[in-house]
């Protein structure tokens, strides 16, 4: 005989009710997302398509100054587009850029040459410690 407490009939039907109503939460979450409409699934492996290059080249784009790496915010797209081929086809000398733009085919770095380019419109973030 086991010592353990045999599940009844009734904690049998709660799990279930509390499955049921966790699941009616979370469908509701994702109608919820759906239905804000802010961004398109194509909008959302954009920006981590671009997150990767933060690192380096800071928030959206935006270097932190002195820093010694160049912004992409509102970089011509034509700029952007000829020197991410150059790193890729090696005409332009590089440090680490010709190993990155290898892994990007045409159609990503246009949609990235477009994202960069639109940044230049926004105000960059303040230097981490500025004054407010
Ligand atoms: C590990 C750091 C690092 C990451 C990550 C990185 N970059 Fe760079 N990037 C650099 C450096 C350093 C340079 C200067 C060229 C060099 O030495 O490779 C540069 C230069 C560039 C330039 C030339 C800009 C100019 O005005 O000359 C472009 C365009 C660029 N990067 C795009 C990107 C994009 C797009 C991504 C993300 C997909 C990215 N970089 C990710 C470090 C990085």
């Amino acid at each position: 005989m086991s010592d353990r407490p045999a599940v009844t009939a009734s904690t049998a039907r709660r799990t279930r009710l509390t499955c049921a109503v966790a699941l009616t939460i979370a469908a509701n979450a994702v109608l919820l997302a759906c239905a804000a409409g802010a961004q398109t699934a194509a909008d959302l492996s954009l920006r981590s398509l671009a997150a990767t290059c933060a690192g380096c080249h800071g928030t959206a784009g935006h270097a932190v100054q002195g820093g010694g790496i160049p912004s992409l915010a509102g970089m011509p797209r034509e700029a952007f587009m000829a020197d991410m081929r150059g790193f890729r086809d090696g005409t332009r000398p590089a440090t680490i850029m010709q190993q990155l733009a290898k892994g990007f085919d045409a159609a990503q770095i246009e949609a990235l040459a477009d994202y960069f380019f639109a940044r230049g419109n926004e105000p960059a973030a303040r230097p981490a410690g500025a004054a407010q």
